[in-house]
């Protein structure tokens, strides 16, 4: 069941996707050489409740923390730490979800730690760029595997790899709703966006051919490239709006009511 979104549900999920957009620009100073995973997920948890929203991800099907912290060849939820400190050269994806009054807000960037390798900057600005193209093929009566096929048609030609067992949903008053939003161009997504509907997007991009992922068995969360591979990740939540889609995790000047 595919939620469509009425007036006061979209005000409510504006205002949840604006703190989201705002606690990433928050942490963005933070996330620096030296410092440890386990002190950005206090800064953000501090935050948010500040902000009278709650830490979605805090004890989401038993996950520990507060906020998903990726460094390198970890694909998504990394689990933050005293003893992962972000050093010269790494990237490292932060997932933030805030939960504003029972509405969600899902968004996530992957920044750089000091000097980056060439290539590896690159995979992040073109993961990027993925994500943007995505967000532009959402259009009314279109299909959401158009956000996949345009995804795949711009990566391929880099080389990157797609993750296909983790993607992008729906998103309201629970956290992960249907439908699961794919990447790559599938048959199985072959179902009709509609005005009102609101979902995340949120590429997951290897470098290298090889799309095989594997989870910790030690956590049993985190998610890493089978080769050691970097991965990279950014993602928004959107609303499909008649012209196409509202970005909701992007920072508004103008003061939130
Ligand atoms: N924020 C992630 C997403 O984009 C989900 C994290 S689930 C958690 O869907 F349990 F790890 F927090
Ligand atoms: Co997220
Ligand atoms: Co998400």
């Amino acid at each position: 069941m595919i939620f469509i979104k009425n007036r006061h549900e979209i005000k409510m999920m504006r205002r949840a996707g604006q703190l989201a957009a705002r606690l990433l620009d928050y942490i963005g100073p933070f996330v620096k050489e030296g410092v440890s995973t386990q002190y950005l997920n206090d800064l953000c948890e501090t935050y948010t409740r500040k902000h009278g929203a709650r830490s979605a991800p805090l004890q989401y099907n038993g996950f520990p923390k507060s906020i998903c912290t990726s460094i390198n060849d970890v694909v998504c939820h990394g689990i933050p730490s005293e003893t992962d400190i972000l050093k010269d050269g790494d990237i490292v994806n932060i997932d933030l979800t805030v939960n504003l009054d029972g509405y969600h807000g899902d968004t996530s960037k992957t920044f750089l730690i000091g000097d980056v390798s060439p290539e590896i900057r690159k995979l992040v600005e073109r993961t990027e760029e993925a994500l943007m193209i995505g967000i532009r093929s959402v259009r009314p009566g279109g299909y959401f595997s158009d956000i996949g096929l345009a995804i795949e048609r711009y990566i391929k030609r880099f080389g990157y790899s797609i993750v296909k067992e983790y993607g992008g949903h729906g998103i309201g008053r629970r956290f992960h709703e249907e439908p699961m939003v794919y990447h790559h161009f599938t048959t199985e997504n072959r179902i009709t966006l509609k005005k009102g509907m609101i979902f995340t997007i949120e590429p997951m991009i290897i470098m290298g051919n090889n799309d095989a992922v594997f989870v910790s068995a030690e956590d049993n969360w985190t998610v890493r490239t089978v080769d050691g591979s970097p991965s990279a990740q950014f993602e928004h939540t959107v609303l499909v709006t008649s012209e196409g889609a509202e970005i909701l995790t992007k920072t508004q000047e103008t003061e939130m009511r």
